[in-house]
Protein backbone atom coordinates (compact mmCIF):
# COMPACT_ATOMS: atom_id res chain seq x y z
CA UNK A 1 0.00 0.00 0.00
CA UNK A 2 1.57 3.37 -1.00
CA UNK A 3 1.56 6.26 1.75
CA UNK A 4 -0.94 8.25 -0.06
CA UNK A 5 -3.32 5.34 0.19
CA UNK A 6 -2.57 5.01 4.14
CA UNK A 7 -3.37 8.67 4.61
CA UNK A 8 -6.37 9.29 2.64
CA UNK A 9 -8.64 8.95 5.10
CA UNK A 10 -6.84 12.58 6.64
CA UNK A 11 -7.58 14.60 3.18
CA UNK A 12 -10.17 17.42 3.70
CA UNK A 13 -9.77 17.15 8.13
CA UNK A 14 -9.35 19.67 9.94
CA UNK A 15 -6.68 19.02 12.81
CA UNK A 16 -6.13 20.59 15.88
CA UNK A 17 -2.32 19.68 17.46
CA UNK A 18 -1.72 20.35 20.90
CA UNK A 19 2.03 20.78 21.42
CA UNK A 20 2.89 19.76 24.92
CA UNK A 21 6.72 20.18 26.24
CA UNK A 22 8.86 17.50 25.81
CA UNK A 23 12.26 17.45 23.82
CA UNK A 24 10.28 15.37 21.43
CA UNK A 25 8.06 18.70 20.51
CA UNK A 26 10.62 19.21 17.92
CA UNK A 27 9.40 15.79 16.12
CA UNK A 28 5.91 17.50 16.31
CA UNK A 29 7.03 19.75 13.59
CA UNK A 30 7.70 16.63 11.05
CA UNK A 31 4.12 15.65 11.92
CA UNK A 32 2.49 18.99 10.81
CA UNK A 33 4.28 18.72 7.33
CA UNK A 34 2.95 14.80 6.76
CA UNK A 35 -0.53 15.68 8.14
CA UNK A 36 -0.45 18.42 5.25
CA UNK A 37 1.21 16.46 3.07
CA UNK A 38 -1.86 13.85 3.21
CA UNK A 39 -4.41 16.84 2.56
CA UNK A 40 -5.66 17.35 6.36
CA UNK A 41 -5.75 21.16 7.57
CA UNK A 42 -3.50 21.69 10.36
CA UNK A 43 -3.59 24.46 13.42
CA UNK A 44 -1.44 24.17 16.25
CA UNK A 45 -1.98 25.13 19.63
CA UNK A 46 1.68 24.91 22.26
CA UNK A 47 1.79 24.93 25.89
CA UNK A 48 4.05 27.34 27.72
CA UNK A 49 6.34 24.45 28.25
CA UNK A 50 6.76 23.51 24.34
CA UNK A 51 7.77 27.08 23.43
CA UNK A 52 10.70 26.41 25.81
CA UNK A 53 11.75 23.64 23.27
CA UNK A 54 10.42 25.11 19.38
CA UNK A 55 9.10 28.51 18.61
CA UNK A 56 5.57 28.84 17.66
CA UNK A 57 6.72 30.51 14.41
CA UNK A 58 8.43 27.04 13.57
CA UNK A 59 4.45 25.82 13.52
CA UNK A 60 3.28 29.11 12.05
CA UNK A 61 5.82 28.46 8.76
CA UNK A 62 4.69 24.62 8.38
CA UNK A 63 0.63 24.60 9.10
CA UNK A 64 0.34 28.17 7.13
CA UNK A 65 -1.89 29.19 10.54
CA UNK A 66 -0.71 31.67 13.47
CA UNK A 67 -0.39 29.55 16.33
CA UNK A 68 -1.98 29.95 19.24
CA UNK A 69 0.08 30.27 22.84
CA UNK A 70 -2.65 31.81 25.28
CA UNK A 71 -6.52 31.13 26.42
CA UNK A 72 -6.95 35.32 25.63
CA UNK A 73 -7.27 35.29 22.07
CA UNK A 74 -8.40 39.15 21.56
CA UNK A 75 -8.28 39.23 18.24
CA UNK A 76 -10.83 36.57 17.27
CA UNK A 77 -14.46 36.34 17.74
CA UNK A 78 -15.87 37.68 21.50
CA UNK A 79 -12.13 36.91 22.26
CA UNK A 80 -12.72 33.25 22.87
CA UNK A 81 -10.24 32.00 20.38
CA UNK A 82 -9.98 28.72 22.20
CA UNK A 83 -13.85 28.01 21.59
CA UNK A 84 -14.17 28.44 17.73
CA UNK A 85 -11.01 26.63 17.65
CA UNK A 86 -12.51 23.77 19.80
CA UNK A 87 -15.61 23.97 17.17
CA UNK A 88 -13.93 23.86 14.48
CA UNK A 89 -11.27 20.68 14.54
CA UNK A 90 -12.50 17.04 13.61
CA UNK A 91 -10.04 15.74 15.57
CA UNK A 92 -7.60 17.13 18.24
CA UNK A 93 -4.14 15.24 18.53
CA UNK A 94 -1.90 16.08 21.82
CA UNK A 95 1.78 15.24 20.63
CA UNK A 96 4.09 15.18 22.83
CA UNK A 97 1.53 14.21 25.68
CA UNK A 98 3.81 14.75 28.54
CA UNK A 99 3.08 12.47 31.71
CA UNK A 100 1.85 16.41 33.41
CA UNK A 101 -0.46 16.69 30.27
CA UNK A 102 -1.88 13.58 30.72
CA UNK A 103 -2.52 13.81 33.70
CA UNK A 104 -4.20 16.98 33.41
CA UNK A 105 -6.32 15.70 30.91
CA UNK A 106 -7.12 13.04 32.91
CA UNK A 107 -8.72 15.14 35.69
CA UNK A 108 -10.34 17.58 33.44
CA UNK A 109 -8.31 20.62 34.34
CA UNK A 110 -8.34 23.70 32.04
CA UNK A 111 -5.31 26.08 33.43
CA UNK A 112 -3.93 26.52 30.35
CA UNK A 113 -5.10 26.61 26.43
CA UNK A 114 -4.43 23.04 25.53
CA UNK A 115 -6.08 21.58 27.78
CA UNK A 116 -8.94 24.14 27.88
CA UNK A 117 -9.28 23.01 24.20
CA UNK A 118 -9.10 19.66 24.79
CA UNK A 119 -11.83 19.66 27.29
CA UNK A 120 -14.40 22.32 25.41
CA UNK A 121 -14.05 20.14 21.99
CA UNK A 122 -16.23 17.67 21.54
CA UNK A 123 -14.32 15.93 18.42
CA UNK A 124 -12.42 12.69 19.29
CA UNK A 125 -8.63 12.90 20.97
CA UNK A 126 -5.51 11.45 20.29
CA UNK A 127 -2.86 11.20 22.42
CA UNK A 128 0.87 10.30 21.51
CA UNK A 129 2.59 9.88 24.68
CA UNK A 130 6.92 10.46 25.52
CA UNK A 131 8.19 11.18 28.64
CA UNK A 132 11.12 9.29 30.71
CA UNK A 133 10.60 5.59 30.90
CA UNK A 134 9.92 5.79 34.61
CA UNK A 135 7.31 8.24 34.32
CA UNK A 136 5.31 6.23 31.94
CA UNK A 137 5.42 2.75 34.04
CA UNK A 138 4.76 4.85 37.11
CA UNK A 139 1.23 3.67 38.42
CA UNK A 140 -0.20 7.17 38.77
CA UNK A 141 0.75 7.83 34.95
CA UNK A 142 -0.27 4.38 34.15
CA UNK A 143 -3.82 5.21 35.83
CA UNK A 144 -4.31 8.22 33.98
CA UNK A 145 -3.49 6.49 30.91
CA UNK A 146 -6.51 3.83 31.53
CA UNK A 147 -8.90 6.57 32.35
CA UNK A 148 -8.43 8.54 28.91
CA UNK A 149 -8.69 4.96 27.36
CA UNK A 150 -11.82 4.12 28.96
CA UNK A 151 -13.12 7.37 27.82
CA UNK A 152 -12.55 6.69 24.01
CA UNK A 153 -9.19 8.44 23.67
CA UNK A 154 -7.06 6.90 21.20
CA UNK A 155 -3.35 6.04 22.28
CA UNK A 156 -0.45 6.20 19.87
CA UNK A 157 2.67 4.77 21.09
CA UNK A 158 4.73 5.52 23.12
CA UNK A 159 7.69 3.55 21.25
CA UNK A 160 10.37 1.75 22.66
CA UNK A 161 13.69 2.74 22.68
CA UNK A 162 16.85 5.19 23.65
CA UNK A 163 15.54 8.30 25.45
CA UNK A 164 16.74 11.61 25.22
CA UNK A 165 18.28 11.58 29.14
CA UNK A 166 20.74 8.65 27.55
CA UNK A 167 18.36 5.71 29.26
CA UNK A 168 16.52 3.46 27.15
CA UNK A 169 12.51 1.91 27.70
CA UNK A 170 8.82 3.08 26.98
CA UNK A 171 8.34 6.55 26.64
CA UNK A 172 9.52 7.87 23.09
CA UNK A 173 7.27 9.85 20.85
CA UNK A 174 5.87 7.69 18.24
CA UNK A 175 7.33 8.36 14.95
CA UNK A 176 5.15 10.74 12.88
CA UNK A 177 4.47 8.86 10.32
CA UNK A 178 2.97 6.20 12.57
CA UNK A 179 1.32 9.01 13.99
CA UNK A 180 -0.40 10.10 10.71
CA UNK A 181 -0.74 6.27 10.04
CA UNK A 182 -3.04 5.56 13.32
CA UNK A 183 -4.88 9.22 12.48
CA UNK A 184 -5.80 7.91 9.47
CA UNK A 185 -7.03 4.48 10.91
CA UNK A 186 -8.88 6.36 14.03
CA UNK A 187 -12.31 5.59 14.35
CA UNK A 188 -14.06 8.98 13.10
CA UNK A 189 -11.79 9.65 10.16
CA UNK A 190 -13.25 8.09 7.11
CA UNK A 191 -13.83 4.22 8.10
CA UNK A 192 -13.56 2.18 5.10
CA UNK A 193 -15.22 -1.73 5.12
CA UNK A 194 -17.36 -3.07 8.11
CA UNK A 195 -17.44 -1.62 11.66
CA UNK A 196 -18.55 -4.47 13.37
CA UNK A 197 -16.04 -4.09 15.85
CA UNK A 198 -16.51 -0.23 16.41
CA UNK A 199 -16.63 0.60 20.09
CA UNK A 200 -14.45 -1.94 21.30
CA UNK A 201 -11.72 -2.40 22.74
CA UNK A 202 -9.15 -4.62 21.68
CA UNK A 203 -5.48 -6.30 23.36
CA UNK A 204 -3.43 -8.09 21.09
CA UNK A 205 -0.08 -9.86 21.69
CA UNK A 206 2.19 -10.25 18.97
CA UNK A 207 5.94 -11.42 18.77
CA UNK A 208 8.54 -13.47 20.59
CA UNK A 209 9.47 -12.25 24.02
CA UNK A 210 13.27 -12.57 25.07
CA UNK A 211 14.49 -13.66 28.32
CA UNK A 212 17.93 -12.46 29.38
CA UNK A 213 20.55 -14.59 30.73
CA UNK A 214 23.31 -11.91 30.67
CA UNK A 215 23.81 -8.64 29.29
CA UNK A 216 24.34 -10.61 25.99
CA UNK A 217 22.22 -13.52 25.80
CA UNK A 218 19.01 -14.08 25.57
CA UNK A 219 16.54 -17.42 25.63
CA UNK A 220 13.94 -16.27 22.57
CA UNK A 221 11.97 -17.88 20.02
CA UNK A 222 11.40 -17.60 15.93
CA UNK A 223 7.96 -16.00 16.09
CA UNK A 224 8.03 -12.48 14.13
CA UNK A 225 4.97 -11.37 15.34
CA UNK A 226 3.13 -11.28 11.67
CA UNK A 227 0.72 -12.87 12.89
CA UNK A 228 -0.34 -10.84 15.57
CA UNK A 229 0.08 -7.40 13.86
CA UNK A 230 -2.21 -8.89 11.04
CA UNK A 231 -4.81 -9.54 13.42
CA UNK A 232 -3.98 -5.81 15.34
CA UNK A 233 -4.50 -4.45 11.69
CA UNK A 234 -7.48 -5.82 10.97
CA UNK A 235 -9.72 -5.33 13.89
CA UNK A 236 -8.88 -1.46 14.32
CA UNK A 237 -9.70 -1.18 10.07
CA UNK A 238 -13.03 -3.09 11.34
CA UNK A 239 -13.65 -0.25 13.94
CA UNK A 240 -12.09 -1.39 17.27
CA UNK A 241 -9.29 0.57 19.47
CA UNK A 242 -6.41 -1.94 19.46
CA UNK A 243 -3.71 -1.84 21.80
CA UNK A 244 -1.08 -4.16 20.43
CA UNK A 245 1.45 -5.24 23.14
CA UNK A 246 4.89 -6.61 20.64
CA UNK A 247 7.48 -8.38 22.06
CA UNK A 248 10.96 -7.35 20.50
CA UNK A 249 10.02 -7.70 16.49
CA UNK A 250 10.70 -5.66 12.94
CA UNK A 251 7.63 -4.31 11.65
CA UNK A 252 5.72 -1.24 11.37
CA UNK A 253 2.76 -0.58 13.59
CA UNK A 254 -0.56 -0.89 11.57
CA UNK A 255 -2.39 2.09 11.12
CA UNK A 256 -4.89 2.94 13.98
CA UNK A 257 -3.13 0.52 15.99
CA UNK A 258 -1.74 1.68 19.43
CA UNK A 259 1.52 -0.10 20.14
CA UNK A 260 3.02 -0.91 23.39
CA UNK A 261 6.91 -2.21 22.75
CA UNK A 262 8.19 -4.88 25.35
CA UNK A 263 10.84 -7.45 26.11
CA UNK A 264 10.07 -9.84 28.14
CA UNK A 265 7.06 -11.80 29.66
CA UNK A 266 7.27 -10.35 32.55
CA UNK A 267 6.85 -6.57 30.89
CA UNK A 268 4.54 -8.22 28.16
CA UNK A 269 2.38 -9.68 31.32
CA UNK A 270 2.82 -5.82 32.72
CA UNK A 271 1.72 -4.20 29.16
CA UNK A 272 -1.24 -6.29 28.99
CA UNK A 273 -2.93 -5.79 32.17
CA UNK A 274 -2.31 -1.95 31.81
CA UNK A 275 -4.12 -2.23 28.66
CA UNK A 276 -7.09 -3.71 30.25
CA UNK A 277 -9.78 -3.62 31.15
CA UNK A 278 -10.65 -4.36 27.52
CA UNK A 279 -13.80 -6.39 25.38
CA UNK A 280 -11.16 -8.89 23.75
CA UNK A 281 -7.79 -10.34 24.44
CA UNK A 282 -5.82 -12.24 21.50
CA UNK A 283 -2.76 -13.86 22.33
CA UNK A 284 -0.91 -14.15 19.66
CA UNK A 285 2.14 -13.65 21.20
CA UNK A 286 4.73 -16.78 21.37
CA UNK A 287 6.13 -16.17 25.27
CA UNK A 288 8.40 -17.29 26.70
CA UNK A 289 7.33 -20.52 29.64
CA UNK A 290 10.61 -19.89 31.54
CA UNK A 291 12.83 -17.11 32.28
CA UNK A 292 16.34 -17.67 34.15
CA UNK A 293 15.50 -17.18 37.91
CA UNK A 294 18.28 -14.70 39.12
CA UNK A 295 19.44 -11.96 36.15
CA UNK A 296 23.39 -12.14 36.07
CA UNK A 297 24.71 -9.09 36.31
CA UNK A 298 28.20 -10.06 34.26
CA UNK A 299 28.46 -11.56 31.10
CA UNK A 300 28.73 -15.41 32.09
CA UNK A 301 32.06 -16.82 31.34
CA UNK A 302 33.03 -19.91 29.34
CA UNK A 303 34.50 -22.04 32.87
CA UNK A 304 33.18 -25.36 32.63
CA UNK A 305 32.49 -28.20 29.69
CA UNK A 306 28.52 -27.75 30.70
CA UNK A 307 26.20 -25.22 32.13
CA UNK A 308 23.04 -25.90 33.96
CA UNK A 309 20.57 -22.94 33.70
CA UNK A 310 18.46 -22.45 36.68
CA UNK A 311 14.63 -21.43 35.32
CA UNK A 312 11.66 -20.66 36.50
CA UNK A 313 7.90 -20.48 35.10
CA UNK A 314 6.76 -16.82 33.63
CA UNK A 315 3.49 -16.15 34.51
CA UNK A 316 0.62 -17.33 31.89
CA UNK A 317 -0.72 -14.23 30.96
CA UNK A 318 -3.24 -15.48 29.04
CA UNK A 319 -5.11 -17.72 31.82
CA UNK A 320 -4.67 -15.06 33.67
CA UNK A 321 -6.47 -12.51 31.65
CA UNK A 322 -9.44 -15.36 31.28
CA UNK A 323 -9.10 -15.82 35.24
CA UNK A 324 -9.39 -12.08 36.04
CA UNK A 325 -12.76 -10.92 37.52
CA UNK A 326 -13.53 -8.06 35.15
CA UNK A 327 -14.95 -10.64 32.53
CA UNK A 328 -13.93 -9.87 29.00
CA UNK A 329 -15.92 -10.37 26.38
CA UNK A 330 -13.94 -13.16 24.31
CA UNK A 331 -10.87 -14.14 25.37
CA UNK A 332 -8.98 -16.08 22.45
CA UNK A 333 -5.42 -17.87 22.61
CA UNK A 334 -3.21 -19.62 20.13
CA UNK A 335 -1.15 -22.80 20.57
CA UNK A 336 1.68 -23.15 18.72
CA UNK A 337 2.03 -27.20 18.20
CA UNK A 338 4.31 -29.34 16.67
CA UNK A 339 2.18 -32.97 16.86
CA UNK A 340 -1.02 -34.10 18.47
CA UNK A 341 -2.64 -30.13 17.03
CA UNK A 342 -5.73 -30.90 17.60
CA UNK A 343 -5.71 -32.58 21.00
CA UNK A 344 -3.43 -30.23 22.85
CA UNK A 345 -5.08 -27.11 21.59
CA UNK A 346 -8.39 -28.38 22.93
CA UNK A 347 -6.33 -29.39 26.06
CA UNK A 348 -5.08 -25.76 26.46
CA UNK A 349 -8.82 -24.10 25.34
CA UNK A 350 -9.69 -25.85 28.52
CA UNK A 351 -7.21 -25.65 30.81
CA UNK A 352 -6.87 -22.18 30.41
CA UNK A 353 -10.80 -21.11 29.97
CA UNK A 354 -10.50 -19.53 27.02
CA UNK A 355 -13.43 -19.27 24.97
CA UNK A 356 -11.41 -20.16 21.27
CA UNK A 357 -8.06 -21.20 20.46
CA UNK A 358 -6.45 -21.33 17.31
CA UNK A 359 -4.09 -24.00 16.99
CA UNK A 360 -1.01 -23.58 14.00
CA UNK A 361 1.35 -25.84 13.64
CA UNK A 362 5.05 -24.74 14.11
CA UNK A 363 8.32 -26.25 12.82
CA UNK A 364 7.21 -26.75 9.30
CA UNK A 365 8.33 -24.77 5.82
CA UNK A 366 5.95 -21.97 4.66
CA UNK A 367 3.21 -22.10 7.61
CA UNK A 368 4.10 -21.86 11.56
CA UNK A 369 6.55 -18.83 12.66
CA UNK A 370 8.36 -16.29 10.51
CA UNK A 371 6.52 -17.66 7.21
CA UNK A 372 4.08 -14.68 5.58
CA UNK A 373 1.71 -17.85 5.28
CA UNK A 374 -0.32 -20.36 7.81
CA UNK A 375 -3.22 -22.75 8.19
CA UNK A 376 -4.70 -22.96 11.61
CA UNK A 377 -7.96 -24.14 13.27
CA UNK A 378 -9.82 -22.96 15.39
CA UNK A 379 -11.53 -24.92 18.14
CA UNK A 380 -14.32 -23.49 20.62
CA UNK A 381 -16.53 -25.65 23.55
CA UNK A 382 -18.78 -27.44 20.65
CA UNK A 383 -17.58 -26.28 17.72
CA UNK A 384 -14.36 -25.87 15.00
CA UNK A 385 -13.32 -24.64 11.64
CA UNK A 386 -10.27 -24.71 9.31
CA UNK A 387 -8.31 -22.00 7.34
CA UNK A 388 -6.58 -23.35 4.78
CA UNK A 389 -3.19 -22.04 3.89
CA UNK A 390 -3.67 -18.43 2.72
CA UNK A 391 -1.18 -15.30 3.84
CA UNK A 392 -1.52 -13.96 7.29
CA UNK A 393 -2.85 -10.97 6.38
CA UNK A 394 -6.21 -13.13 5.15
CA UNK A 395 -6.39 -15.36 7.65
CA UNK A 396 -6.23 -12.42 10.24
CA UNK A 397 -9.48 -11.02 8.22
CA UNK A 398 -11.12 -14.64 8.39
CA UNK A 399 -9.96 -14.66 12.13
CA UNK A 400 -11.67 -11.62 13.23
CA UNK A 401 -14.63 -12.39 11.48
CA UNK A 402 -15.38 -15.83 13.83
CA UNK A 403 -14.12 -13.49 16.26
CA UNK A 404 -17.13 -11.25 15.58
CA UNK A 405 -19.63 -14.89 14.90
CA UNK A 406 -18.51 -15.81 18.05
CA UNK A 407 -19.38 -12.51 19.91
CA UNK A 408 -22.97 -12.81 18.73
CA UNK A 409 -23.57 -16.19 19.09
O1 LIG B 1 4.80 -14.40 14.92
P1 LIG B 1 4.75 -15.25 13.68
O2 LIG B 1 6.13 -15.51 13.11
O3 LIG B 1 3.77 -14.71 12.66
O4 LIG B 1 4.19 -16.69 14.10
C1 LIG B 1 2.88 -16.81 14.57
C2 LIG B 1 2.80 -17.75 15.78
C3 LIG B 1 3.18 -19.15 15.35
C4 LIG B 1 3.75 -17.26 16.88
C5 LIG B 1 1.33 -17.67 16.32
O5 LIG B 1 0.47 -18.07 15.31
C6 LIG B 1 1.16 -18.56 17.56
O6 LIG B 1 0.90 -19.74 17.51
N1 LIG B 1 1.29 -17.92 18.76
C7 LIG B 1 1.25 -18.58 20.06
C8 LIG B 1 2.57 -19.24 20.32
C9 LIG B 1 2.65 -19.89 21.68
O7 LIG B 1 3.33 -19.40 22.54
O8 LIG B 1 1.91 -20.95 21.85
P2 LIG B 1 1.82 -21.81 23.24
O9 LIG B 1 1.08 -22.99 22.85
O10 LIG B 1 3.17 -21.95 23.85
O11 LIG B 1 0.97 -20.85 24.19
C10 LIG B 1 -0.43 -20.95 24.25
C11 LIG B 1 -1.05 -19.61 24.50
O12 LIG B 1 -0.68 -19.15 25.81
C12 LIG B 1 -0.65 -18.51 23.53
O13 LIG B 1 -1.81 -17.74 23.25
C13 LIG B 1 0.38 -17.68 24.30
O14 LIG B 1 0.34 -16.30 23.91
C14 LIG B 1 -0.12 -17.85 25.74
N2 LIG B 1 0.92 -17.77 26.77
C15 LIG B 1 1.90 -18.73 26.86
C16 LIG B 1 2.84 -18.67 27.88
C17 LIG B 1 2.77 -17.60 28.82
N3 LIG B 1 3.67 -17.50 29.78
N4 LIG B 1 1.81 -16.68 28.70
C18 LIG B 1 0.89 -16.75 27.69
O15 LIG B 1 0.01 -15.88 27.62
Amino acid sequence: MSGADKTSGLAGQRLLLCVGGGIAAYKALELVRRLREAGAEVQVAMTAGAQQFVTPLSFQALSGHVTRTTLWDSGAEQAMGHIELARWADRVIVAPATADLMARLAHGLADDLVTTLCLATTAPLTIAPAMNHRMWQHAATQANLATLRARGVQVVGPNDGPLAEGESGPGRLAEPEEIVAALAGAPGLAPTGPQDLAGLNIVVSAGPTYEDLDPVRYLGNRSSGKMGFAIAASAAKRGARVTLVAGPVHLATPAGVTRVDVRSAAQMHDAVFAALPADIYIGAAAVADYTPREPVANKIKKSSESLALDLVRTPDILAKVAAQTQALKLVVGFAAETNNVAEYARKKLEAKRLDLIVANRVGIADGGFESDQNAMTAYWKDGERSFATAPKTRLADELIDLIVERLNA
